[in-house]
């Protein structure tokens, strides 16, 4: 079923880090259809090209659809980072729309996290968030752009074995909500999305074992794990006109989860 009328973002230029796999490249492939112009950015070329291999054969399909890019950066690195902007600008002649989807994660209790792993995914979740839209500013002020973070609701309680990915994702939305304050000035929107548990993705392989899937999705409330496409449609729509005032919002698009899971009754 068709959501959105047809090109609704189109002209824009988006820049997505994880945009080459699972969330965030369905958020990439939902920005182009919508009619943007999307560079897909992260550590493996061979995930950026089949997916934009991907949209450029849907564009092929229909000429309503954006152009897709991809452009190897570790978001870790700020260098690398500044270079997959520049590259990106030059190659569709601006940015307006940053996607941070780029992100990594495993369980582990907190007295076995090594110091080491617990900066790693500080350093891809949320230092690697920070790095992009400082890449990105220039462009974003100068465009009037917005800024989506992909962030979770790991951390609204205390989630067993996510020490790490509570901490950075924590840092997610404070990054979120300081920059809407000090970049709304410039007419840039920042917002993140918070998904809950998204069935058929690494995060849910990574992190919900086989055996307790039955029982996590018996404490949804609206009684499924969520698509990918459910967080397509709320990037669509934030990343939109339609959401022009909304700045500083972290959207939780998750069945109702966390608000239910440490309920008894
Ligand atoms: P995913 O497919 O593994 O996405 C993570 C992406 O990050 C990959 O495309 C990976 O690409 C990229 N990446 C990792 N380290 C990077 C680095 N240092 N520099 C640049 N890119 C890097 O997992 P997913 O489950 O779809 O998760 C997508 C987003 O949704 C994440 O932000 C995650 O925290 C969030 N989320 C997921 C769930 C869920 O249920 N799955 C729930 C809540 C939040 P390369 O390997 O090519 O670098
Ligand atoms: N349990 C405990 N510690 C772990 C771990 C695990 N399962 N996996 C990695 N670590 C630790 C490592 O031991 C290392 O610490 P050390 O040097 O003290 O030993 C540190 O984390 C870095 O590991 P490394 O493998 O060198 O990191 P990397 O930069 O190659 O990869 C990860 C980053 C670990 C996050 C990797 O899982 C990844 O690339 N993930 C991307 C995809 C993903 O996680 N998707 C889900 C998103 S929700």
């Amino acid at each position: 079923m068709k959501l959105f009328a047809d090109s609704i973002l189109k002209d824009r230029v988006a820049f997505v880090t994880g945009g080459g796999t699972g969330i965030t490249g369905g958020v990439a492939r939902a920005l182009a259809e919508a009619g943007a112009n999307v560079a897909l950015a992260s550590r493996s070329m061979e995930h950026l090209d089949s997916a934009a291999k991907a949209i450029n054969g849907m564009r092929e399909m229909s000429a309503l659809c954006g152009e897709a890019f991809a452009v190897a950066a570790d978001v870790r690195k700020p260098e690398e980072v500044e270079k997959a902007i520049a590259a990106t600008t030059e190659r569709f002649g601006k940015i307006d729309i940053v996607v941070n989807g780029a992100a990594g994660n495993f369980l582990c209790k907190p007295e076995e996290l090594s110091p080491n792993g617990f900066g790693t995914v500080v350093d891809i979740d949320l230092k690697g968030t920070f790095n992009v839209c400082r890449a990105a500013f220039d462009q974003l002020k100068q465009h009037r752009g917005q800024i989506l973070n992909i962030s979770a609701t790991l951390h609204y309680l205390g989630t067993p074995m996510q020490l790490h990915v509570s901490a950075a994702k924590a840092g997610v939305d404070a990054l979120t909500r300081n920059l809407a304050v000090e970049w709304g000035r410039y007419g840039i929107r920042v917002n993140a999305i918070a998904p809950g548990p998204i069935g058929d993705t690494e995060g849910m392989k990574r992190l919900v074992p086989e055996p307790i899937k039955e029982k996590l999705k018996q404490k949804i409330p609206l009684g499924r794990f969520g698509l990918i496409e459910d967080i397509e449609n709320a990037a669509v729509f934030l990343c939109s006109g339609a959401a022009n005032y909304v700045n500083g919002a972290v959207l939780v698009v998750d069945g109702g989860h966390w608000l239910a899971a440490n309920r008894l009754i």
